[in-house]
């Protein structure tokens, strides 16, 4: 079989050419990294699980109108996604205030935050993917007024669907982070969700006890990443079966 072409790799993922135009294949890794890459490690199954959570909420979202990259799963490492134009920033929604916004703004982790929260940073690893403001996103031409209109709303939609679906499973949607891209139909330009959606990319609390099943387990030592990674996948009943999570298919 021919060796796919390697469009990019990332701390968390691999991009290569996917087999129609315009499609591209996300295949995720077991790297686990943190503080801009400064702490790193290999959680073996993360990558699966990472993958079949994404593919879950992607396809929840595109379920109820919420436009998503995602097409199809490949297999437990990999699935195909729609090629888009990353805008160049990192859309965080807060609904509890925990982490940075906690540091900068001094209050406690776990205070219910009055209204949801959105905030952006620039993604550029060197800087250390920066707060910005719709300010510097305009003046900079990240991203238009309209681009941005459409960002806010459907990060909105997001946080309304993954606080729904996580709060049915006993799971507070502390805070999460995603991608936007562009794609092009004709002469149309529409925007939709790439990147993922796991707990690499959220807060996730046990409503209950409040502890922690997103990668705060990995940033400060907390325990097992993937028994938490796991523990979200069985209550949404995604879990794999567990050959699939310790050992990596193939892949030309
Ligand atoms: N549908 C898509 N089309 C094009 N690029 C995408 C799509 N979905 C995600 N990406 C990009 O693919 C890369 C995924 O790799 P990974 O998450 O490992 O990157 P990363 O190390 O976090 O680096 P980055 O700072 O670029 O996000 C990211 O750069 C992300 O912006
Ligand atoms: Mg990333």
């Amino acid at each position: 079989m021919a060796r796919r072409k390697k469009i990019y790799e990332g701390k968390a993922k691999i991009l290569y050419e996917g087999p129609e135009p315009g499609t591209i294949v996300q295949y995720f890794k077991d790297d686990a990294t943190a503080f801009n890459a400064e702490k790193k490690d290999v959680i073996e199954g993360k990558g699966v699980l990472n993958n079949l959570l994404s593919e879950f909420f992607m396809n929840g979202l595109n379920q109820i109108g919420v436009p998503t990259h995602f097409i199809r799963r490949i297999n437990m490492r990999e699935q195909l996604v729609r090629n888009c134009e990353i805008i160049p920033l990192e859309i965080i929604v807060r609904n509890y205030a925990a982490g940075s916004l906690s540091k900068r703004l001094g209050i406690e982790e776990g205070t219910q935050l009055p209204r949801p929260i959105v905030e952006y940073c620039y993604k550029d690893d060197a800087l250390g993917d920066p707060l910005v403001s719709e300010e510097h996103i305009a003046a900079f031409g990240w991203a238009s007024q309209q681009d941005m209109d459409d960002v806010l709303s459907l990060a909105l939609r997001v946080n309304d669907f993954l606080s729904g679906v996580m709060l049915a499973v006993g799971i507070r949607l502390v805070d999460f982070k995603i991608e936007i891209g562009r794609i092009y139909e004709g002469d149309f330009m529409r925007l939709i969700v790439a990147d993922e959606i796991s707990p690499d990319s959220c807060r996730l609390w046990d409503i209950e006890t409040g502890q922690k099943l997103d990668k705060d387990v990995f940033r400060r030592d907390l325990g097992s990443l993937t028994d938490a990674y796991s523990e979200v996948a069985r209550r949404l009943g995604v879990m794999p079966k567990t050959s699939q999570v310790t050992k990596p298919t193939l892949i030309n």
